[in-house]
């Protein structure tokens, strides 16, 4: 073979090459093109769902990049779309069961509408997602999230979402800096789901139907809520470690009894305790005095004792 012939062999096969890795781009929807196609088949489907009022997707146009549309979020060059903010847009039906194909994605943000059906299996396919919020909806059935590894910001708040949260805590844990799951319908334990989301710094259980015992953990905590569950137990000295991290501690209205451990004044940047509406007993820690930042404190509604007098005494 002469030097010339293996050159345009080399040409050919660059070029061959080339069509193949287009070809393999188009097919994964590895493109700005592909994203675009998905997010018009998205706005069929808003559109088929929601005859009457639209929202700014109503105006997305195919003779435009998606990076202008309203709503839409592309990397900082615009070569792909990697969010979607349609909060607050009167959206009803079902979530869009192809997010999935948008590879890129890493932002979503549906509060504020009323999406109603299961979440479906796909949006556990965005393994880039990195912010998921889709609060103030009616959203229904079990939760599995456990194909995003790489979430920071969760709120799934005040939606009807049921069962427990093992198919997805700890599973998401890795990076997971906020998780709010407040106002569901969710039941089973919590105990054992947090431990390995050692970036978690926000966690909000309230208005649920959690049993069993509390999170040993929750001191790393900038803020844990868990009112209005039916957990039960005590809660024990070593669970205010020296390096509580606590600024809001809300355990109120739950079963919780014994005597609350003065080991509290650990958490020297707590702003909020709320105990009221558990079965507390015996003295209320003195040490509480010395947390200088606190500026709320709720203790009523529970068996505390004023001094050393037998007398249940009125607190709030
Ligand atoms: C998802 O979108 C991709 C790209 O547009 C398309 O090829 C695929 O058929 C869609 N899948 C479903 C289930 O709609
Ligand atoms: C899309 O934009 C083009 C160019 O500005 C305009 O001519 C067309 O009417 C628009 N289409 C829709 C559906 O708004
Ligand atoms: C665009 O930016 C992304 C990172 O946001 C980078 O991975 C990609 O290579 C860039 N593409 C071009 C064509 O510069
Ligand atoms: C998402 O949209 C809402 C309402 O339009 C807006 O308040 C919010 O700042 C947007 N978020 C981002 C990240 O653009
Ligand atoms: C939800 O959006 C509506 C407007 O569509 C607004 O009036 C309402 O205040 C919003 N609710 C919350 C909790 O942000
Ligand atoms: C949202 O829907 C309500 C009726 O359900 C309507 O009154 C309101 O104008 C709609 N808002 C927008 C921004 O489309
Ligand atoms: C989620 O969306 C709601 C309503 O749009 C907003 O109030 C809330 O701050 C958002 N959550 C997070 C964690 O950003
Ligand atoms: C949760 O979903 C994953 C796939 O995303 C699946 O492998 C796993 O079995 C599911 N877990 C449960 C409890 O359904
Ligand atoms: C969780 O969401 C609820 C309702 O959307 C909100 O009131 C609450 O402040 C949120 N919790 C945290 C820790 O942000
Ligand atoms: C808790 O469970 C009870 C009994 O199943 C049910 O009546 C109640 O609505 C549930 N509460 C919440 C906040 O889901
Ligand atoms: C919560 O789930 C229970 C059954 O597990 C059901 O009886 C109850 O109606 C649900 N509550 C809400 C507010 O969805
Ligand atoms: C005290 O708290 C419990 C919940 O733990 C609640 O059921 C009860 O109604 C509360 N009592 C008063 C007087 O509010």
């Amino acid at each position: 073979m002469s030097v010339g012939e293996t050159g345009s062999w080399h040409a050919a096969l660059i070029v061959f090459l080339t069509l193949i890795a287009g070809i393999v781009i188009t097919v994964t929807g590895d493109s700005l093109e592909t994203d675009k196609q998905v997010l018009l088949n998205l706005k069929s489907f808003l559109k088929d769902r929601n005859p009457v009022y639209h929202g700014q997707y109503i105006k997305w146009n195919q003779s435009f990049s998606p990076c202008e549309w309203a709503g839409i979020l592309c990397n900082t060059n615009g070569t792909r779309v990697t969010g979607i903010n349609l909060s607050y847009e009167n959206i009803s039906g079902e979530l869009f069961n192809n997010f999935s194909a948008l590879t890129e994605l890493s932002y979503l943000d549906f509060s504020n509408n009323t999406i109603n059906g299961e979440i479906p299996g796909d949006l556990s396919r965005c393994k880039n997602l990195k912010h998921l919020n889709l609060s103030h909806n009616i959203i229904l059935g079990e939760l599995n999230l456990s194909g995003l590894p790489n979430l920071e910001v969760l709120d799934l708040s005040i939606n009807r979402i049921s069962g427990d949260i093992q198919s997805s805590f700890p599973s998401i844990c890795g990076k997971l800096i906020v998780a709010n799951i407040s106002a569901n319908n969710f039941t089973g334990r919590i105990d054992t789901c947090f431990q390995k989301c050692s970036n978690l710094q926000y966690l909000d259980l309230s208005a649920n139907n959690f049993s069993g015992e509390i999170w040993v953990g929750f001191d790393r905590l900038r803020e844990f809520s868990v009112s209005e569950n039916v957990l039960v137990g005590t809660v024990s000295p070593p669970m205010f470690t020296p390096n509580c991290n606590l600024q809001v501690l809300d355990l109120s209205e739950n079963g919780f009894f014994g005597p609350f451990p003065a080991e509290i004044s650990n958490c020297r940047n707590l702003l909020i305790l709320n105990l009221w509406g558990n079965n507390f007993n015996g003295l209320i820690p003195a040490d509480i005095g010395s947390i200088s930042g606190l500026r709320a404190l709720f203790l009523g509604n529970n068996s505390f004792y004023k001094g050393n007098t037998r007398d249940p005494f009125e607190l709030y």
